[in-house]
């Protein structure tokens, strides 16, 4: 059966990343394979990440390329040049436009650090989604993986995860409680999910 070939595009440290290539390692994902890393930082330490697992790893800033059109189209144009069939956002601090996400339509998973629709959209990425649910006072919150369309944080849920908050929790051990319990394991499977439905794709093409 014909690997479904995967872009991960990240922007930070990459835990989530890190867990995508475990799970390859492991065998957890076989219906695809990472080909490569896009990232809009270059001090990114998930491009470390992706070097020591021998993936090609590429920078690509909107400093570089000016325009929000001009940096997707050279993403865009790297992920042609590798005949990407998925793209996951791990961590990816930037919002693509809709000419992007329609182009590949439930082609792009993203997951994101709550219970959607509880603190999503624009305006909530990383910590500050974790101090947004301990100012709330929820007791619950978690992760979840979507398919991306043109509204942030707004496309079909593939898979979501519950995780208590604690007592005493900062946004800092939320965060950490959220990827250990959540992130980690929901991402790498539903990259697997989707890639098996992709490669089955693939094969009748
Ligand atoms: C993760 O918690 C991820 O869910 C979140 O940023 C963190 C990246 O960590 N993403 C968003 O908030 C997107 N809206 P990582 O670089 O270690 O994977």
């Amino acid at each position: 059966m014909a690997k479904v070939r995967i872009a991960v595009l990240v922007s930070g440290g990459g835990t989530n990343l890190q867990a995508i290539l475990d799970a390859q390692n492991s065998g957890i994902i076989h219906s695809g394979a990472v080909e490569v890393v896009i990232s809009n930082n270059a001090e990114a330490y998930a491009l470390t990440r992706a070097a020591n697992a021998g993936v090609e790893g590429l920078t690509i800033t909107k400093k570089e390329y000016h325009t929000q059109e001009a940096f997707e189209d050279a993403i865009i144009a790297a992920l042609e040049e590798r005949a990407i069939d998925l793209i996951v956002l791990a961590g990816f601090m930037s919002i693509l436009s809709e000419r992007f996400t329609r182009r590949y339509d439930h082609r792009i998973l993203n997951v994101h650090p709550s219970l959607i629709p509880s603190f999503c959209g624009q305006g909530f990425y990383g910590l500050r989604v974790h101090e947004a649910a301990l100012q709330k006072g929820v007791k619950v919150t978690g992760a979840t993986v979507h398919f991306v369309n043109e509204i942030p944080d707004g496309g079909e849920i593939i898979a979501q995860k519950a995780v208590a908050v604690q007592n005493g929790d900062t946004p800092e051990t939320l965060q950490r409680r959220v990827m250990e319990e959540a992130e980690w394991i929901i991402l790498p499977a539903s990259v697997e999910a989707v890639s098996a439905v992709l490669s089955k794709q693939k094969d009748i093409d």
